[in-house]
C-alpha cells in the first residue's frame, strides 16, 4: 500500500487582521524553512479569511506550506453577493478549499447537494477539495454517527473524486471547539468506514479540538492522514507542535 503523506490544516475561520495573519504566517514560514530538512514528515496548508489570502501568500512564499481557502461559490463568477468563487480563491494562490465545514452546513443551512456542487467548482479551478463531514451529539448519541457520515459522503463526493483532487476531514460537531475529542478508538473505527467509501489513497483527516497534548496519539493512528485544526493553529508554535507529531 502507497504511504499517505501526511497533511495538518490550519484553519483560522474567522479571525486575525492583516498584521495578525502576516505575523502567524511568518512564524510558520520560519519554522519551516529553518526545518527544511529536519522538519516535521507532512504537508502543511493555512486556511486563513479570505482577506488575509494575499498577505498570508507573501509571508509562505518560499517555505513550501500551502495556502486554502475555507469555503467557495460553485460558479465561477457572477452576481452572487458576498462569495468567492473557486478561481479567486487560485488566483490568490490557493491550492486547496475547505467545503462542508459543520460552521457553513449549520450556521449556513449548507446541503450536501450544494456541498457537491462547491466541490465540482473547486476541481474546475484545479483545487483540491477538503470535504468536511461529522454527525452531531444528538445522532452520535442515537448511534447515527456512521449512517449520518455515510450519508454526507454520498450525497457530497461527486464522481470523479480521486485520490489528488481530494482529502476528507471527520470532524465530530461536538467535538469542535469544545475541548473535547472522539475517543482514538472511535476515530479508527470512524476512519476505516470513511476509507471504504472514498478511492484509494485520498487521505483523511481528524478534526476537532486538535492541540499539542493530544496530536501525537491522533496523529499516530495509522487511519488518521492528517488533521484539520481550528483554535490550535492560531499560534504558529501549537501549530508547528502539532505538525511536529507526524513521525
Ligand atoms: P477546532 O476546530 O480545532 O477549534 O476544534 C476544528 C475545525 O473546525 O476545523
Amino acid at each position: 500500500m502507497a504511504v499517505r503523506t501526511k497533511l495538518v490544516a490550519g484553519n483560522w475561520k474567522m479571525n486575525g487582521l492583516r498584521a495578525d495573519g502576516a505575523a502567524l504566517a511568518r512564524g510558520l514560514a520560519k519554522r519551516a524553512i529553518a526545518a527544511a530538512h529536519a522538519g516535521p514528515r507532512c504537508e502543511l496548508l493555512v486556511c486563513p479569511p479570505a482577506s488575509l489570502l494575499t498577505t498570508v501568500a507573501g509571508a509562505l512564499a518560499g517555505s513550501g506550506i500551502a495556502l486554502g481557502g475555507q469555503d467557495c461559490h460553485a460558479t465561477a463568477k457572477g452576481a452572487y453577493t458576498g462569495d468567492i468563487s473557486p478561481e479567486m480563491l487560485a488566483d490568490a494562490g490557493c491550492s486547496h478549499v475547505i467545503l462542508g465545514h459543520s460552521e457553513r452546513r449549520h450556521g449556513h443551512g449548507e446541503g450536501d447537494a450544494a456541498v457537491r456542487e462547491k466541490v465540482l467548482g473547486a476541481w474546475r479551478a484545479g483545487l483540491v477539495a477538503i470535504l468536511c463531514v461529522g454527525e452531531t451529539q444528538v445522532q452520535r448519541q442515537a448511534g447515527q454517527a456512521s449512517d449520518i457520515v455515510a450519508a454526507q459522503l454520498a450525497g457530497s463526493v461527486p464522481n470523479g473524486a480521486a485520490a489528488d483532487n481530494l482529502v476528507v476531514a471527520y470532524e465530530p460537531v461536538w467535538a469542535i471547539g469544545t475541548g473535547l475529542t472522539a475517543t482514538l478508538d472511535d476515530i479508527a473505527t470512524m476512519h476505516a468506514a470513511v476509507r471504504a467509501r472514498i478511492p484509494a489513497g485520498a487521505r483523511i483527516l481528524y478534526g476537532g479540538s486538535v492541540n499539542p497534548q493530544n496530536a501525537a496519539d491522533i496523529l499516530g493512528l495509522a487511519e488518521v492522514d492528517g488533521a484539520l485544526v481550528g483554535g490550535a493553529s492560531l499560534d504558529a508554535e501549537s501549530f508547528w507542535t502539532i505538525a511536529r507529531c507526524c513521525a
